[in-house]
């Protein structure tokens, strides 16, 4: 992936600067009326760039489809790239048939006739399979659980995946806790670097949801290792027995109790989510 031709390419897609202009194209904001989700119109405005420039040989993967709003926003136009979306069904009361029913109707109305090959499970064993998908991934957004274990891992996990050269986009990334798993994974794992850094002015801003940072990653040579470090290895294996069980348990006590779950979300979670309040 030229992950410089995707920076020139945001200039025709925003008539200014991306962090404080609408996209040239309105139908972004059609979609978010459309299909219900997360992101925001400029964010899948930057999502769609990138698919378009993503080149033959590769492939766009997405992890935290929900109802596919961000995946459908990144097809637009690019009925002939490959994409792949990871989805565990486990969020905001995302359990059951249902949810599958809508997800994959909004792929068949609102892909633009692309075919996105849906990988259900959870994705820190779905990208640790090297059989799952067929070529070096490209584009990778990023937009499932937000912790800051699973927010390193998302780098981590994803990397022996990646084309030599990749475009890494991450959703929620103004939250604090996103910030500081970047900085953690960065300072361990090299080839790394932050090239733009769209955040929130507020919690759910109206262009950028809760913010959008782009990394590229550059294979620093042939020899880099494509497997995990045996510590980031023993991180996924905790994520993927022990806190992907934990949070099964939380996810559906949260449907059964909302009102509690609200609340205790509030005291826990502010912190590391609040917006323009970076902690070092
Ligand atoms: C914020 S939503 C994604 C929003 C979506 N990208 C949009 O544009 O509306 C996060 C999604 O990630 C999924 N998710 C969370 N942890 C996951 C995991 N470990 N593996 C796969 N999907 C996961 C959740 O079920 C949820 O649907």
């Amino acid at each position: 992936m030229d992950t410089s031709a995707f920076l020139s390419h945001l200039t025709a897609v925003f008539p200014g600067d991306p962090q404080d202009t609408d996209p040239v194209d309105p139908s972004w904001t059609a979609m978010t009326d459309e299909v219900a989700g997360y992101t925001g119109p400029n964010e899948l405005a930057v999502l769609q760039a990138a698919a378009a420039v993503l080149p033959d040989g590769e492939a766009y993967l997405e992890v935290g489809t929900y109802k596919g709003r961000s995946v459908c926003a990144a097809a637009q136009g690019n009925a002939d790239k490959t994409f792949y979306a990871m989805e565990n069904f486990l969020e905001f009361g995302m359990t059951g048939q249902q949810a599958r029913d809508e997800l994959m109707g909004n792929l068949e109305r609102h892909a633009g006739g692309a075919n996105v090959h849906l990988l259900e499970g959870d994705c820190f064993t779905l990208m640790a399979d090297r059989s799952v998908i067929d070529r070096p991934v490209g584009v990778y957004f990023y937009d499932g659980e937000h912790t800051l274990l699973s927010h390193y891992l998302a780098l981590a996990v994803a990397e022996p995946l990646l084309a030599d050269e990749a475009l890494v986009l991450v959703d929620d990334a103004s939250w604090p806790l996103v910030q500081r798993a970047h900085r953690l994974f960065l300072k361990r794992h090299p080839g790394w670097q932050v090239v733009a850094t769209w955040d929130a002015r507020e919690a759910n801003d109206p262009r950028w949801a809760n913010g959008l940072h782009a990394l590229v990653f550059r294979r620093p040579s042939s020899r880099h290792a494509q497997r995990l470090s045996r510590t980031d290895e023993v991180l996924r294996i905790y994520q993927t027995r022990v806190q992907d069980r934990l949070n099964t348990v939380a996810w559906k006590a949260a449907d059964r109790f909302p009102g509690f779950f609200k609340g205790a979300a509030k005291v826990v979670l502010s912190r590391s989510r609040a917006i323009g309040d970076d902690e070092r």
